[in-house]
């Protein structure tokens, strides 16, 4: 029997909730974020003015800001295309800010009891749920969930199933409790096998399976909890199978968006009855990525001639198309990549110049080609604002995709959070479909 420390239990949530509200300073003009109602949670980008990871997480300055997450891109499409191939692993490519999970968008949610509120980050490629804890050496967060101060929480012992579900995991000689592990080039996360309640909308998950992050070293520890929505046995999407039906919808907001916030969808009810939709396709090895069949693209009116080879599937390989919400600007491979850039260029036909990464930036006005993805069974027409990354000021505009990094061959491509934002994306696995509909994410 441990004795019950209500006094403390209580201002040890209240601090949590109140490091969690703090956090939550942003721009002056932004709005609250609306509830999160029934079964729909507003989404946030983390990296806009309005971020509830606070100021100090919006762009300091446009150019800056290209860099960087062009560099978090790069590092991202090295960690999933590792996932692709089974283990392949890479060298980071660049130092500093590099984080294998990084949140681009994130949503709210309670984790034990008391609720401690917490932000995850949307992860479509992702099964594990991480949460930092507290104590964790080496988390880069102001934030963690503290597990002691949650009388729901458990450890999971030792000889339960889903120890051996976790990835890498271990039970150490002196404990009965399932301990996991993920290394990724230089960096080591550990974490313990845990469970507590989730609640996240108005629904509990009560007896949620996440990951209790313990240790991190090198640069790949996530600043915030993750919610993995891959297809994978962990995820919470297989988790909570009874309740959702491993269906969901989300419309993701623009990351200069000072009024709008998008919102994720859970289960099948309130989703769009008529969308377009592609199938998914399943990769065996590599269960958690949401594979699709991209057969070409579309500059205007112009089918860009791109080889087959560069967006064909190939399960053993790892090859093909993926949708991610936690890349930004969508990648593909170099042959793909250069096809597209080189119509665009014909097309717009101004002096050309390079930015931060990205190597199509016109100085002036310029009437930019939609480009449309041609799915297998449907296509996807971008208007500017899913295609363009304009400057703040000044008429600076971007092709707002790149080749994989030069050096590295990465045989993914990946359709990133800048060309899904302001569309309805269902992710229906039980009948193994995507769909894609337009839509401006309004606040509820
Ligand atoms: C937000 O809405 C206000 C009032 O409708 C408007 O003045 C402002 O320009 C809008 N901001 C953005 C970034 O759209
Ligand atoms: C566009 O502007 C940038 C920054 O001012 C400059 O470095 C670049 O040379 C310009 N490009 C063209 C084509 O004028
Ligand atoms: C992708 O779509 C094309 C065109 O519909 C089809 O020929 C091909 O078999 C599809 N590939 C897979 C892996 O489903």
């Amino acid at each position: 029997m441990h004795s019950c420390n209500m006094g403390r239990r209580m201002l040890i949530a209240l601090s949590a909730m109140l490091l969690a509200t703090g956090a939550t300073a942003s721009h002056p003009s932004c709005p609250a974020t609306p509830p999160d109602t029934g079964t729909t949670l507003q989404v946030s980008h983390a990296f806009g003015p309005c971020s509830p990871l606070g100021p100090e997480a919006a762009a300091p300055s446009w150019t800056g800001f290209l860099a960087d997450q062009a560099a978090r891109d790069a590092s991202r499409l090295l960690y999933l295309d590792s996932l692709a191939v089974g283990g392949r692993a890479y060298a980071p490519i660049a130092s500093g800010r590099q984080l294998l999970q990084t949140p681009t968008y994130v949503v709210r949610a309670r984790l034990g009891t008391p609720p401690q509120q917490l932000l995850l980050a949307v992860d479509t490629s992702n099964d594990a749920a991480w949460i930092p804890c507290s104590g964790c050496a080496g988390c880069p967060t102001s934030t963690p969930f503290n597990p002691a101060a949650s009388t729901s929480y458990r450890l999971v012992p030792c000889g339960s199933p889903l120890c051996t579900q976790a990835p890498n995991s271990a039970c150490p000689l002196n404990s009965k409790t399932c301990g996991f592990s993920l290394t990724y080039a230089d960096s080591l996360l550990q974490a313990a096998l845990s469970q507590d309640s989730l609640a996240v909308a108005n629904d509990v998950v009560k007896t949620y399976t996440f990951g209790c992050l313990q240790r991190a070293t090198g640069t790949a520890a996530p600043p915030q909890g993750l919610l993995g929505l891959g297809r994978g046995t962990l995820s919470f999407l297989s988790q909570t199978k009874d309740m959702y039906e491993a269906t969901f919808s989300y419309c993701l907001p623009s990351f200069k968006s000072l009024n709008f916030s998008g919102t994720l969808r859970l289960g099948r009810k309130g989703q769009p009855q008529r969308i377009k939709t592609t199938p998914l396709l399943a990769n065996p090895h590599r269960s958690s990525l949401y594979y699709v069949n991209m057969t070409g693209i579309r500059v205007g009116k112009k089918v860009v001639p791109i080889p087959p080879s560069a967006l064909a599937f190939d399960p053993a390989t790892g090859a093909g198309t993926v949708l991610d919400s936690g890349t930004m600007f969508t990648l593909l491979v170099a042959p793909a990549y250069e096809a597209v850039r080189d119509e665009v260029r014909h097309r717009v036909r101004a002096p050309v110049s390079s930015l931060g990464g990205f190597d199509t930036c016109f100085n002036t006005t310029v009437a930019w080609p939609p480009v449309t993805l041609l799915f297998d069974g449907m296509q996807v027409t971008l208007p500017e604002e899913n295609v363009v990354i304009h400057s703040t000021y000044g008429t600076t505009g971007c092709l707002a995709m790149a080749a994989a990094p030069k050096g590295v061959n990465t045989v993914l491509n990946v359709i990133a959070s800048m060309q899904q934002q302001n569309h309805r994306v269902l992710f229906d696995v039980p009948n193994r479909r995507v769909g894609f509909a337009r839509e401006r994410c309004t606040a509820a």
